[in-house]
């Protein structure tokens, strides 16, 4: 028989990893090596499943799953949008629900209304381009930061910004408001395209694997 390869998952650093792996626990894919909270190695091996691990930072998943290094991944449908990469998502993971909104003090409301050229702050340039470019036909200039986007508008770097909402404090603590919503998000398993034919048994029951506990969590 022909030695059965590894399937490789790549998995976004930090909360998705560790939902994932719940989530895989319950279908019986386990990691032992990645508990170790200590451990500095960057792969991890399941031998009798054939199966590899590996952490990287969110938005290196999608790239990692594109050219083929990790046959599956699991990332944020905002950094899926974000990279644009050439993939298949496959499944709605239903954690890490939060929206892509369109945010800033209530006052801003009104230059959206009237589409007046407004700078928009966001760790997103392309959701945000699509989104007031493509589904709006509103010009707008786009500004890129890295993090702690709320500052944008209370230190007059832009007048709103495009970000992630979850719970909505961060917001609410700035004095700053949802004005739009752009679309709702969650973590969403991709494949590669290429190992979607060859490993197509493996990768489809572990998909259906999966849908069947997320029914059981839903009921
Ligand atoms: C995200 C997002 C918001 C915040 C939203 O930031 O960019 O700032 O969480 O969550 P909330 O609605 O529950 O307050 P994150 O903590 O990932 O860090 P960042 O600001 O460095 O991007």
């Amino acid at each position: 028989m022909e030695e059965m390869r590894y399937l490789t998952f790549a998995l976004g650093k930090g909360r998705l990893a560790k939902k994932t792996l719940e989530m895989f626990e319950q279908i019986g894919i386990t990691c032992e090596e990645m508990k170790d909270k200590d451990t500095r190695k960057l792969i991890f091996v399941n031998e009798e499943l054939k199966l590899r691990f590996f952490l990287s930072k969110g938005p290196d998943v999608p790239t990692y799953v594109e050219y083929g290094a990790a046959d599956i991944g699991v990332v944020g449908k905002d950094t899926i949008l974000e990279e644009g990469r050439n993939l298949y998502e496959v499944l709605d993971l239903g954690f890490g629900k939060c929206r892509m909104c369109i945010c800033g003090p209530e006052s801003a409301g009104e230059l959206l209304r009237h589409h007046e050229l407004i700078r928009v702050a966001t760790k997103y340039p392309n959701i945000a381009k699509n989104y007031f470019y493509n589904k709006k036909h509103q010009t707008v200039e786009i500004i890129k930061l890295n993090g702690s986007i709320e500052l944008a508008p209370i230190v007059g770097l832009s007048e709103v910004i495009c970000d992630i909402v979850e719970t909505g404090s961060t917001l609410r603590e700035n004095g700053l408001v949802v004005l739009e919503e752009v679309c709702p998000l969650s973590a969403r398993m991709v494949v590669n395209q290429v190992s979607m034919k060859m490993e197509h048994e493996r990768i489809t029951k572990l998909i259906s694997d999966l849908k069947t506990v997320l029914k059981d969590t839903q009921s």
